[in-house]
């Protein structure tokens, strides 16, 4: 991410949520770095940060008011849209995701969000529940099937005490995507870089695996792993976003389906591959999974029972098929495969030779264990991207943010591509 935020407009709206604390921090970040930033407080929000807090940081009147007549005379619903380069509504509640959706125009924050004709990125926040609910799924696909990006929500423990995906992402998380949307976007010779929402993938298919594989060894017991698909889910989001066909192939998780992404659940390594394989053609391939090397010999039909003399079955196990390297081999082949290389130590070397046994062009490749490299189920990783040409450090950073890196890197292959193509037919 190399554009810094100066000069930019950023419209925030802060709707009714606890996360609304969140969203100070967040017009911290975004001053320090130079951008402008103007509030809208709907009612709701006012109830957990006040104008006065959300105006002394952002140096500027806040905005509440669709009938004041000063802010109406001074500046208006309309003008505060034209004047800004990216609305941010941060936290989203339920209730305007559903407002924008529906298009109700009932207060000044829904109002403006229905006259704007910028870019809008939204960052929900809300009980677990309310985001599952099939009304905010049928809303939130409306809205990003009209273009509009999102940032999270994150799963994790929530205000009310429960626990589940909902939560608004952090402060840092929502700058970052901010600068990725900039990065995507910026047209070079503007000196005001101005976002566009236009998709930069579109006509693109991917292919995305993630998650565990659970083998059988009887009918109640499988060989599994600690993958909880989070990475691979959040890449799948993230080629999505930027308007990429989807497939998403994944293992037993607990995460929701992506938005907008074709999901096959699958269970077995065997079900994997073929789910793949009928996903070809495609353009692109990212093996996120943490496919089972090994499957039992001949998985028991009934359950294996301790037989009184405490002998120990024996398991007899052989390999499964290596996912990323039959992509990486096959006649349909995509013209871009990456994947992932976990290590528990030596992660560059390893990595490096995976590059080149599995044939792919890509390998992420991040160190397991350790007390503060855990990885699995956690929501940041530290990923080096290696090619055939670079090896470069991408730092710690959360799973949302890897996945918009790596489709930002994936945009960036098919446009250099495309640019190739040009050249040629010059
Ligand atoms: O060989 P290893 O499991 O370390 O390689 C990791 C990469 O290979 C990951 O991208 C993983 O998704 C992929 N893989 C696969 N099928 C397998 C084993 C690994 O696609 N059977």
């Amino acid at each position: 991410m190399t554009q810094n935020l100066k000069d930019l407009s950023i419209l925030l709206v802060i709707s009714g949520g606890i996360a609304a604390y969140k969203s100070l921090e967040l017009i911290r970040l975004l001053k320090k770095d130079g951008a402008k930033v103007r509030c809208i407080l709907t009612e709701g929000g006012s109830h957990f940060v006040t104008p006065l807090s959300v105006s002394a940081l952002c140096e500027e009147p806040v905005y509440t008011d669709l009938w004041s007549l000063k802010d109406e005379t001074e500046m208006g619903h309309i003008r505060l849209s034209r004047e800004a380069d990216l609305i941010v509504v941060a936290p989203a509640s339920a209730n305007i995701i559903a407002q924008m959706a529906h298009g109700l125009a009932q207060d000044l924050a829904s109002t403006m969000l229905l006259a704007a004709n910028k870019p809008i990125l939204i960052a929900p926040a809300m009980n677990h529940a309310m985001w599952v609910n099939d009304a905010t799924c049928t809303n939130v696909n409306s809205l990003k099937n009209r273009g509009i990006k999102f940032a999270g929500p994150e799963e994790g423990d929530m205000a009310c005490g429960e626990h589940g995906p909902g939560r608004m992402s952090e402060p840092g998380t929502i700058f970052d995507r901010i600068k990725g949307l900039l990065d995507e976007g910026m047209t070079g010779d503007s000196p005001h870089p101005l976002i566009t929402s236009s998709p930069h993938l579109k006509s693109l298919r991917a292919l995305v695996t993630s998650g565990p594989t659970y083998e059988s060894l009887d009918p109640v017991r499988f060989i599994g792993n600690r993958s909880s698909g989070k990475q691979g889910h959040a890449i799948a989001q993230a080629l999505a976003d930027f308007g990429a066909d989807v497939t998403l192939v994944s293992g037993p998780t607990a995460l929701p389906d992506p938005f907008g992404v074709r999901t096959i659940r699958v269970e077995t390594a065997q079900e994997m591959l073929a789910a793949c394989e009928a996903a070809l053609p495609c353009d692109i391939a990212v093996c996120a999974a943490a496919v089972s090397d090994w499957r039992a010999s001949a998985p028991a039909e009934q359950k294996i029972k301790k037989d009184a003399e405490g002998t120990i079955p024996q398991l007899s196990l052989k390999e499964n098929p290596d996912i990323l390297y039959i992509l990486s081999h096959h006649a349909q082949r995509p013209a871009l495969v990456a994947g992932f290389a976990a290590e528990t130590q030596g992660v560059l070397e390893h990595a490096k030779g995976k590059l080149a046994r599995k044939g792919c062009d890509w390998i992420l490749a991040n160190q397991v264990g350790g007390d503060d490299k855990k990885v699995f189920g956690e929501d940041e990783n530290h990923v080096y991207f290696i090619s055939a040409k670079t090896t470069d450090d991408w730092g710690a950073m959360s799973k949302s943010a890897v996945g918009e890196r790596l489709t930002q890197a994936i945009a960036d292959y098919f446009k250099a591509i495309k640019g190739q193509m040009n050249d040629a037919a010059e």
